[in-house]
This record gives structure tokens, C-alpha cells and sequence, in this order.
């Protein structure tokens, strides 16, 4: 595993390789291994762009919304059928994830307005413990965080099902959890919680275009995610929200827009939801947003996420080899699981001085991952745009950024963000 004709010929082999000349690859001596992060650019987007501006906005003005006015749902359809196993009528493309996150589980805690508990863990992402903690205060219900920092920052069936009764109204977990790339088992928490009365919304950002998910077999009633990670739909691209046809007509969300108005242009007044997906959504949709999804997400389709989970195995399994011969003999160890059914496309190494070597991984090394803390860096194949030999020549590089003692050069970070 440790020669670079190893991962040549993997990449002679990977039936997913052709899709790396499909996106805009500007620097080819960069190691890009933070696609988990934001994806790549396809270079169709531009097209698609441009030919929306000149073609649609430009050309037909208003009128245009003739043409746009669903389109919220029908990209998020596409979203649902390439990634999540969910039939039409239950997606939406939209506004952010932590925005469709506060209106998700808001709508299932009001539901459930005779329970009083909510259930989240410590290593969930931030933006959803703090709405979540939001939420719990506006209306005086009790978070149970379940402490999981320790470790791989796994939820097991068990350790849910010690925190559920029957006070329980909403139970959120992410899919793969952002730091340490641990994949819950979606189908047995849900019908854990759903055994207990409660509701379950899943935040799938991380495991969105990398991991099949199956929400209709598995009876999932309520999910969010991003677009911009594996999605490869930019920086701020919209968001989606899954909501199952079975909870649809039972859930109200707390921001009742006018495009959730039964007759919406009527413009009467008083509210009045209209059924189904439509009743979900908010607001005006950014169609420039959604024609990047659109782009990035037919792409999954053509792909297939079967080969593309089983490049994000095989891309780990890479790493974690690479890991052990290279990187454990310099003080660094593996915080994601060893069993690829266990993970999605990251995985997550520790290290006393992961900032400073993050930092120097950019700098001199023209590798590119992220630190996140306390002292973990993140490493991700995205398998429509990394080559095996780009996994391998980053880690190589990191390698040779430590083993020199180089890292010890970097300075105070220039940036807020990590
Ligand atoms: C798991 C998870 N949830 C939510 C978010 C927040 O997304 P946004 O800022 O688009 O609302 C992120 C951002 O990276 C994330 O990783």
C-alpha cells in the first residue's frame, strides 16, 4: 500500500475516474483532501450558470417564475433519488442546513407538545446543539446531551435506548459525525426512537452524496443536509429537507412563509398551508443555487452512489494504511473506525500539534485538509474529483511536513476559519 504505483493502479482500475476531468481542477500539484468540507467546482456549473443568466434571468425577466416557481421541489427530488432512497414529493432544495434544521425540529417537538425531553449528543455538530438548545428554552423542555466526545463519538442502539421513554418528543443525531466520521445506523435508531413515540430528525450533511441512504425503506420521517461537501454544489449552495409523506400532513413548520400559502398568489389574508412538500417550504428559492445542485447532483445520479461508497471505502482504507506505515510513528493516531462499513469518505487522525501541522500541510506541502478540536485534522476522498495518487502524494507530503520538524515554522493562523 505504501508505493505509489499502488495507488496508480487503483486509479487504472477505478471505474469512477473519469469523472475527476468533469470538475475544475486549477492547481494540479494540489493534494485536495477536504472535499468533506467543500467539494469541488464541475466545470459544467459555469455553463449551466452562465446559461441561466443570459438565457433565463437576462431574457425573460419575471416571467421567468413561471418556469422556477416549483423548482424547489423537483432539484430536491433529484437530491432524494441520487442520494437518500426518497420518492418524489417528500424534498425540498432550500435555504440553509441550519435553517430547515430549526424548522424541522421545531415542527416535530410541537407534535409531541405532552413530551417534554429532546435527546442530542455532545459531538453533534454545533449549529444543531445550539438551535436545539434554542428551541428546548423557547418552549421549557429538558435536553438530554449524551456525552460521546470521548473516543469515536458513537451513538450505539443501546446507549439511545438507555436516555428514551416516554417523555421523549425528538431525538437529532447526525448520520456521520463531522469530526470523527463515525456512521450511526440510521434504521435501528429510528425505530428505536419511533418505537418510543418519537420523532427523529437526521442531519445527513456529512454522508450526503457519499453514502447510500435508504429513507423510505428504513422509515426515516425527517432529515436535513447540505450540498456543498460531496454535493459539489459551492460555497452556500441551498440546502434540503426531507420530510416523509407519512408525518406530512401531522407537522407544521414555526416560519410560515407565503410560499407554504394554499393559494399563494391569491395573497389573501390568514394562513393556510397547503398540503404536501409545498407546505414546507418558506420562501423565494435561489435558482442560481439550485441549477449548481442540479449540476453537481445529476452527476451522483450518472455515477451511482454503490461505486461511489465503494470508492470512499476503498480511498479509507487507503488513508488508514498510509496512517499506519507513515504517520503513527510520528505521534498521530486513527480516531475513525476501522470497519469501512463504519464511516463515510473522511476519516479523522489526532495529533498534540494537528493546528500547526494543518496549517503547514497548506503551506508547504500544498496539501489541504482542516483541523478541527481539540486536536484532530480531517482527511477526505471525495470520489468523483480525488485520484487515488492525490490521497497518496497528500499524505506523503504530510508525512515529510513532520517527520522534518517544518510544522515547527508555522506561525500564529491568519484566518478564523480552520
Ligand atoms: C453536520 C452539519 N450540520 C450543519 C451544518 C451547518 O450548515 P449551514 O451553515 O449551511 O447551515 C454543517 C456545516 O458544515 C454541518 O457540517
Amino acid at each position: 500500500m505504501t508505493s505509489r504505483s499502488t495507488a496508480q493502479t487503483l486509479d487504472a482500475k477505478d471505474p469512477l475516474a473519469k469523472y475527476r476531468v468533469e470538475f475544475m481542477i486549477v492547481d494540479q500539484s494540489l493534494c485536495y483532501l477536504d472535499g468533506n468540507s467543500l467539494g469541488r467546482m464541475p466545470s459544467e456549473t459555469v455553463n449551466v450558470v452562465d446559461r441561466y443568466l443570459r438565457s433565463e434571468w437576462a431574457t425573460k425577466l419575471v416571467s421567468g417564475w413561471a418556469d422556477w416557481i416549483d423548482e424547489a421541489q423537483s432539484v430536491g427530488d433529484l437530491i432524494g433519488r441520487a442520494s437518500l432512497g426518497a420518492a418524489a414529493g417528500q424534498m425540498l432544495c432550500v435555504d440553509t442546513t441550519s435553517v430547515n434544521f430549526y424548522q424541522l425540529c421545531s415542527a416535530a417537538v410541537d407534535a409531541r407538545s405532552d413530551r417534554k425531553t429532546v435527546i442530542t449528543d455532545t459531538a453533534n455538530f454545533p449549529t444543531d446543539r445550539y438551535i436545539l438548545e434554542g428551541i428546548c428554552r423557547e418552549r421549557d423542555l429538558k435536553l438530554v446531551v449524551i456525552d460521546d466526545d470521548d473516543g469515536e463519538e458513537f451513538i450505539s442502539p443501546e446507549m439511545l435506548a438507555a436516555v428514551l421513554n416516554d417523555d421523549v418528543a425528538l431525538v437529532s443525531l447526525s448520520v456521520i459525525q463531522y469530526r470523527s466520521g463515525v456512521l450511526h445506523d440510521v434504521a435501528k435508531l429510528t425505530q428505536l426512537a419511533r418505537d418510543a413515540g418519537a420523532l427523529f430528525v437526521w442531519d445527513a450533511s456529512h454522508a450526503v452524496g457519499v453514502v447510500p441512504m435508504q429513507y423510505d425503506r428504513d422509515k426515516v420521517d425527517l432529515a436535513v443536509g447540505c450540498t456543498y461537501k460531496y454535493g459539489n454544489s459551492g460555497p452556500g449552495s441551498p440546502a434540503w429537507l426531507y420530510v416523509s409523506h407519512r408525518v406530512q400532513r401531522e407537522l407544521n413548520v414555526p416560519i410560515q412563509g407565503w410560499f407554504a400559502q394554499n393559494d399563494q398568489f391569491a395573497m389573501a389574508q390568514g394562513f393556510d398551508r397547503t398540503p404536501g412538500m409545498r407546505g414546507f417550504q418558506i420562501a423565494s428559492p435561489s435558482i442560481i443555487g439550485m441549477r449548481c445542485v442540479t449540476t453537481a447532483f445529476e452527476m451522483i445520479e450518472r455515477a451511482g452512489l454503490s461505486a461511489i461508497a465503494q470508492k470512499a471505502a476503498q480511498g479509507t482504507e487507503l488513508m488508514l494504511a498510509l496512517h499506519d506505515s507513515w504517520l503513527a510513528p510520528l505521534g498521530f493516531s486513527v480516531v475513525t473506525p476501522r470497519d469501512s462499513t463504519r464511516r463515510g469518505g473522511h476519516i479523522s487522525v489526532r495529533h498534540p500539534d494537528a493546528q500547526k501541522i494543518s496549517e503547514a500541510m497548506r503551506i508547504f506541502g500544498n496539501v489541504i485538509g482542516d483541523f478541527r478540536q481539540p486536536d484532530c485534522i480531517r482527511l477526505a476522498i471525495s470520489p468523483l474529483p480525488t485520484s487515488y495518487v492525490e490521497v497518496f502524494d497528500g499524505f506523503e507530503r504530510i508525512r515529510d511536513v513532520v517527520a522534518t520538524k517544518k510544522y515547527l515554522e508555522v506561525g500564529e493562523a491568519t484566518s478564523r476559519v480552520t
